[in-house]
């Protein structure tokens, strides 16, 4: 069984999906700790529900910063919870070092785009307002750059005429919640085999 870390500043969505395929027996998995840089994030709540241990990332009153010290903390909480693969799911803050160097190549992000298409920022309005045919989401492992490391599985999601920005977001995370944990299940059972 895989032990995961979740890091997310927002909704929490994404694990709330990884949660329900572990429920669901298609995920052989655990969620040990959830860690938000946001104390009102809705995430916190969806783990305190499910008795998930819970965390602080101190970020020093940076907004958008990870600072190398709040890194090495939240290694060191990820390491002793016994986490095995970082789920990253709505984090809004870069990951650099020391915390890839702690996880190395077992960090992953859900974005939603198809990658290496509009990486950044809301991606779904970037692809709408370059008049794409098609959005999508990606599921890839954390590098030291902006949603930029190895592809582990993506999706396309066609855009239709009558799309607002609302309409793509939704229809895009209904499939991120499907392809994050069929991500993790395909590391898991790499793990397994090698
Ligand atoms: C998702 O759209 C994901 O692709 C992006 O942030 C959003 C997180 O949503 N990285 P949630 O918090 O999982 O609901």
């Amino acid at each position: 069984m895989m032990v995961l870390g979740v890091l997310g500043s927002g909704s929490g969505s994404n694990m709330q999906a990884i949660l329900d395929a572990i429920d669901a027996g298609t995920l052989d998995a655990r969620i040990a700790l959830v860690l938000s840089d946001r104390p009102e994030a809705f995430i916190l709540e969806r783990a305190r529900v499910r008795g998930i241990p819970t965390g602080m990332i101190d970020c020093g009153g940076f907004q958008t910063k990870f600072p190398e010290e709040s890194q090495a903390e939240t290694a060191r909480q990820l390491k002793d919870a016994g986490v095995e693969l970082v789920c990253l799911a709505g984090f809004l803050r870069l990951v650099k070092r020391p915390l890839l160097d702690a996880f190395p190549g077992r960090i992953l992000n859900i974005h939603p785009s198809l990658l290496p298409a509009f990486p950044g920022l809301e991606s779904w309005k970037q692809a709408l307002n370059a008049g794409a045919k098609e959005a999508g989401c990606t599921v890839h492992l954390v590098d030291d750059g902006m949603d930029t490391g190895p592809i582990i599985l993506q999706e396309a999601v066609p855009i239709l005429p009558d799309d607002t920005a609302e309409s793509l977001h939704a229809r895009i995370q209904i499939v991120e919640h499907r392809l994050y944990p069929t991500a993790i299940t395909q590391i898991a059972s790499c793990s397994d085999r090698c």
